[in-house]
């Protein structure tokens, strides 16, 4: 399973997003967070943004849209070229209609959950998705402490995608720094977005190559563990 790193620049510099985009080419995706105040109590950027972003960057863009009605908004964001487009569960009133616009208009489809939200009532969406992100804290702000409480349904959704054929990838999104990841690892994520550990750094590139490097780590050890516990078995 590759390891994929996505930078959230929600802690960028907002005033020069194509150099803090070329900043992380080394990263797997750019992740671009739309608030709108409404869902999440902030606002940050919108279609225009990422529109100018598409031509600014060849990064592939994973829009992960914090915003209420994604049924009416989410579409335009796979025509304007992202790579990805998330949706919140907790928002979306016609889910399967969404999730398969995005993914006719050409973009992978995901749906994002919030740290209290379980994901057993939506099994039934897995065949439409190529993503879930699981919040790992409570969506809006950048910089916040990570929830271990999260872990227990990383593990669940990491079970539930194996048993779905293995496909679709698992992304954490809160707090995933140097203290956190490798927990997120073990417990089944294979895609970290990282805002304040990759540009709060002082360099960033620098911060998406150590954190890969220690998620790569984390994942070789835990793959060690679980051969040792079968050969037992
Ligand atoms: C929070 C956003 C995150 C945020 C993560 O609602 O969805 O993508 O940028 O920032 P850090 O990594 O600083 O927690
Ligand atoms: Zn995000």
């Amino acid at each position: 399973m590759a390891l994929q790193i996505s930078p959230s620049i929600l802690s960028a510099d907002f005033a020069r997003l194509a150099d803090e985009a070329a900043a992380v080419t080394n990263a797997d995706w750019l992740h671009v967070d739309v608030m709108d105040n409404h869902f999440v109590p902030n606002l940050t950027l919108g279609l225009p943004v990422v529109e100018a972003l598409r031509k600014a960057t060849s990064m592939p863009l994973d829009c992960h849209l914090m915003i209420e009605d994604p049924d009416r908004w989410a579409p335009p964001y796979a025509e304007a070229g992202a790579g990805s487009v998330t949706i919140h569960v907790e928002a979306a009133k016609s889910p399967v209609r969404t999730l398969r616009e995005i993914r006719s208009l050409g973009a992978r489809a995901a749906i994002a959950f919030n740290p209290a939200t379980a994901i057993e009532p939506f099994e039934d969406l897995l065949g439409e998705v190529d993503m879930l992100l699981l919040m790992t804290v409570e969506p809006g702000f950048g910089g916040q402490k990570f929830l271990d409480m999260v872990l227990p349904k990383i593990r669940r959704a990491r079970a539930l995608i194996e048993r779905h054929g293995g496909q679709i990838w698992l992304q954490v999104d809160g707090g995933v720094d140097a203290d956190t990841i490798e927990r997120c690892v073990v417990a089944g994520a294979d895609v970290f977005v990282a805002g304040s550990a990759v540009y709060g750094a002082s360099d960033p590139a620098a911060a998406v190559d150590a954190l890969r490097f220690q998620a790569e780590q984390a994942q070789a050890e835990q793959a060690q563990v679980e051969r040792a516990l079968d050969e037992r078995a």
